[in-house]
């Protein structure tokens, strides 16, 4: 509200979420997920790429989500929110992912060949350039979800140019830079945004509690300077 909420510059397209219910992590009801996505509208989103994980835990199909996307569209224009929805995934990279690389097995992608993946937040799999380096001599752009949150590089971001260098876009959480993960994922966001090496701001939102970390991180002065740059490419995908 007031003059921050005028004045505000909006990211328009969420590429990162867990809004289908009971398939992950995230919402654990559709009445969870339509709460998220009306707290998305009111902070000027209009389109929603959901990103169910492929994940040991989540060994989600392309099936089992593409029913999950038809479910939630229904009630979404049942409810008559204002609001696109898609879906693609959040991609583990553990040695599956990579045979299902090598075998070129369908991915789900978005924006064109746009692939959203994850590593361990512990330890880097040894194999994960090989496994960038096959995503793109497929013709996919990974998109690094979430690069500030990965405790193994203990607030270095030279890897991270490394993997630019390489081709591989990076997505930073917007909560992460509101504070939710705490003072180093919110640093490293931060230098990420002052060095102009993101790519994709993303809400990576699982529950509500998440969305008042969100709208900090949106209302931040790094954040703001982003957006009204226009160098971001969300809005490329409306
Ligand atoms: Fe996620």
């Amino acid at each position: 509200m007031g003059l921050l909420r005028r004045s505000r510059a909006s990211l328009d397209v969420d590429i990162h979420s867990h809004l289908i219910p009971n398939i992950d992590d995230g919402s654990q009801s559709m009445e969870q997920s339509i709460e998220m996505i009306e707290a998305l509208i009111n902070l000027d989103f209009e389109k929603v790429i959901t990103t169910p994980h492929i994940h040991p835990n989540y060994p989600n199909t392309p099936e089992v989500i593409l029913a999950g996307l038809n479910t939630l569209q229904q009630e979404v224009s049942k409810q008559k929110l204002a609001i696109e929805i898609e879906v693609a995934a959040e991609y583990f990279v553990d040695e599956s992912f990579h045979d299902r690389v090598k075998r070129n097995d369908p991915i789900l992608s978005f924006g064109g060949k746009l692939v959203l993946v994850e590593s361990s937040f512990v330890n880097k799999p040894i194999f994960f350039e090989a496994v960038m380096f096959d995503l793109l001599a497929q013709g996919y752009t990974p998109v690094l979800a979430h690069p500030e949150r990965y405790k193994f590089l203990e607030g270095r971001i030279e890897w991270l140019k490394e993997l630019k260098g390489m081709g591989v876009m990076l997505q930073v959480t917007l909560g992460s830079i509101g504070g939710y993960y705490g003072k180093i994922p919110e640093q490293v966001g931060k230098l990420l945004l002052q060095n102009d090496m993101v790519d994709f701001l993303g809400s990576d939102l699982h529950r509500a509690s998440h969305l008042a970390y969100l709208e900090k991180g949106l209302n931040s002065k790094e954040v703001q300077r982003i957006l009204k740059r226009g160098e971001l490419k969300n809005r490329q995908l409306l």
